[in-house]
This record gives structure tokens, C-alpha cells and sequence, in this order.
């Protein structure tokens, strides 16, 4: 085995890779517009390449240039984003597509330094954008690339550790060359993405599988060093899913913080796992607290949902599953017979992933239940 390559070498080898085995045409690619880059490494900071591929066409439609996301209401961008989660990257980027248009005349600028300066843009993307869209020698370093650099130049230790994070931008900078950084770059991502792939690996088909140390060393399992898993906290809530006779949903904007701020829920309420789901005194509490989030419910027959309340016991959870967070859900389930104006069409709001999980998991004795609003509507 030779020792590995660095700095122009390695460069130069990637390239001829890239433009020989790596991806051409992915919707972002070969467009020159820094928008479009802009917008796919967004959504590609924590989401795969064929989630984004939809959101990044519906995006592009709804708003062909970075003017008009700008002059976007805040709703509508929230709506496009809807279920591709992580929801703060939706706001930097209406944040973002603002200043871009203020303080750069809605030209994205060229420079890592002024892109980092925008909202939602860290040091890597500021990189991809500099160097996909213009051109500039700038380095990235996103979940490929580390894994690459770790298993190509055998480096130990997990990639938020102080020394290993300094150790691997060194190489990303070291390695970026001056001529076509755009390629290079693609060329880490498509080799992390197709080859060097976190379980079974394709070594055969890479291209620098003739230095690599960790291949060598028999450690391409082992690298990168995965981190030290934290324990995830469970939390459990009850929903309250109604829906009106044209299947719109009961949704309340959820306004406070939280993974789910600007976008629309069902009324939920966090309750304990083995919190007695029988009792008279509990349901008092969990009807106030669920109908008084949402006016329009209050009119629902108490005695019906009381029925449903106490056949949760007997429901399983629902498991959605966050970055940092383990959520379990119950939902009472009621349809109404009548047409409610101040429902929601699940296609008009941002609703987050869950809230479709919800609809897809009533039982059908639940969903075929049917309760009387008491009250005269006034809409
Ligand atoms: N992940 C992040 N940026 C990417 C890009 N430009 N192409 C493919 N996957 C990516």
C-alpha cells in the first residue's frame, strides 16, 4: 500500500473521479446559481438526497428566485418545509433569503466570509456555495466528508472532539485545491454517499482504495469513531385528532418554542406513561387542558370523548422518533358529522411528520365514531 495522498494529489484524483463515476444530475448541479446551491444545501444539511429532491422542485416553483422567497409570507415557506423537519433551517431560511435581498442587492455573495455572515449558513455550507456556485477554494466538511477523511487518513476519536475537528478541517483546507474546488467538493460528497457509506462500504470502486490507512489497518468498521451515544429522553403525550365531515383536522399553531414552533397540531397534552387513564378526575383535567387550547372543541360531546379516553389504555403507543427526543403518542380520535370552517386541510398548513403518522394510525372503530357538535357554530 502506498501512503495516502495529499493536499494536490488527492485532489486531482477525486476530480478525474467525479467527473468519471461521481453524480451529474442531481437538480442543483451544473446550474451556476447560487440560489439554487444556496437551497439544496439546506435541505441537504440533515436530509437525504431523495427526500430533498420533491421539497427542492416545490420550492423552486413556488419561488424561482431568492426575491421572491423573500416576499414570501412566513406561513407559506413554513408549509413547503413541512415534514422534512429540523424546522429552525426553514426560518433561517426566509430569514436569509431577507437579507440576501437588503444586504447583498439578491445576489448571494461570493465570499465563505460574507456567506457565513447570513443566518442558517455554518463555515461548511458557506464552503459548498462558494465552491459549487462560484468556483472559490473553499474546504467543507459535513457527515461524508468526515467520515471519509477519517477512514482515508486513519484518524481516531469521534468528529466533535476539539483536536479531531481541528485535525480534519486541516486536511479539508490542506486538501481543496485551487482549480475546480466545486468538483473536489462533489467528489468527497459522491464518495461518501456511494462508496465510502457508513455500512458496507464499496471499497473495490474507489478510487483512493489503494492508500487508504483504515482499509490497511483492517479499522474501515471502526472509523469514524462513533460518539458516545447520550440517552435519548422518552416523552408521552395524548392528542385529541378531530375531524370534520369533509376530513379537515382540528389544528392549533403552535406558538410557544419547541421542535414544533409556526407549525400546526392537534391539541396535545404531555402526560406521564403510566398516568391512570381511567379515571373520572384525570379526564376532567385532560379535556380542560386539550379544549381550551382550541375554542372549537368545547362542543364536543364530553361523554363520547370520555369513551374514547378510556380505551387508551388498551391503545399502543405511537413512536416518532426526533434527533434528541423519543415521543409516544396516544390519540383520541373523533369525526364529526358536520363541516367545521375553522378545521384545517392538512395540505394548506405546516403540519410536522407526526401529525400524519396520528391520521394513518386511527383505529378504524375509533375513526368511524361518530359525535354531534352541541353548540351552534358561528364562524
Ligand atoms: N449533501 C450535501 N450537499 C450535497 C450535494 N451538493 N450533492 C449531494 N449531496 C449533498
Amino acid at each position: 500500500m502506498s501512503a495516502p495522498l495529499e493536499g494536490a494529489a488527492f485532489a486531482k484524483t477525486l476530480v478525474a473521479w467525479q467527473k468519471r463515476a461521481g453524480r451529474q444530475y442531481l437538480p442543483w448541479q451544473h446550474t451556476g446559481d447560487a440560489y439554487k446551491v444556496w437551497l439544496s444545501e439546506v435541505m441537504l444539511q440533515q436530509t437525504q438526497v431523495v427526500t430533498v429532491l420533491a421539497y427542492y422542485a416545490r420550492f423552486l416553483e413556488a419561488f424561482p428566485t431568492v426575491r421572491d422567497l423573500a416576499a414570501a409570507p412566513d406561513a407559506e415557506v413554513m408549509r413547503l418545509w413541512a415534514g422534512l423537519g429540523y424546522y429552525s433551517r426553514a426560518r433561517n431560511l426566509h430569514a436569509c433569503a431577507k437579507q440576501v435581498v437588503a444586504r447583498f442587492g439578491g445576489h448571494f455573495p461570493r465570499s465563505p466570509e460574507d456567506l457565513e455572515s447570513l443566518p442558517g449558513i455554518g463555515l461548511s455550507t458557506a464552503g459548498a456555495i462558494a465552491s459549487l456556485a462560484y468556483g472559490v477554494q473553499a474546504p467543507i466538511m459535513d457527515g461524508n466528508v468526515k467520515r471519509v477523511f477519517c477512514r482515508y487518513y486513519g484518524v481516531e476519536g469521534y468528529a466533535e472532539q476539539t483536536p479531531v475537528k481541528k485535525a480534519l478541517w486541516q486536511i479539508a483546507e490542506n486538501n481543496v485545491p485551487a482549480t475546480e474546488p466545486g468538483v473536489y467538493n462533489q467528489a468527497l460528497m459522491d464518495l461518501g454517499a456511494t462508496c465510502c457509506t457508513p455500512k458496507n462500504p464499496r471499497c473495490e470502486a474507489c478510487p483512493v482504495m489503494s492508500s487508504c490507512v483504515a482499509l490497511k489497518k483492517g479499522m474501515v468498521a471502526q472509523l469514524p469513531t462513533p460518539k458516545p451515544k447520550k440517552p435519548r429522553p422518552s416523552l408521552y403525550f395524548l392528542a385529541l385528532v378531530v375531524r370534520d365531515a369533509c376530513g379537515r383536522v382540528a389544528l392549533t399553531h403552535q406558538q410557544d418554542k419547541g421542535v414544533w414552533r409556526d407549525l400546526w397540531v392537534p391539541p396535545f397534552l404531555a402526560i406521564e406513561p403510566d398516568d391512570e387513564l381511567n379515571s373520572k378526575d384525570c379526564f376532567g383535567v385532560v379535556w380542560s387542558e386539550l379544549t381550551t387550547r382550541m375554542e372549537c372543541l368545547k362542543g364536543l360531546d364530553q361523554n363520547a370523548v370520555w369513551h374514547h379516553y378510556q380505551a387508551l389504555s388498551s391503545q399502543p403507543w405511537l413512536v416518532h422518533e426526533l434527533t434528541h427526543r423519543k415521543m409516544h403518542f396516544k390519540a383520541i380520535h373523533m369525526q364529526l358529522k358536520e363541516i367545521d370552517l375553522r378545521f384545517h386541510d392538512l395540505r394548506d398548513v405546516a403540519v410536522p411528520r407526526v401529525v400524519h403518522k396520528l391520521m394513518e394510525h386511527a383505529r378504524p372503530d375509533l375513526a368511524e365514531a361518530s359525535v354531534s357538535h352541541q353548540n351552534t357554530l358561528d364562524f
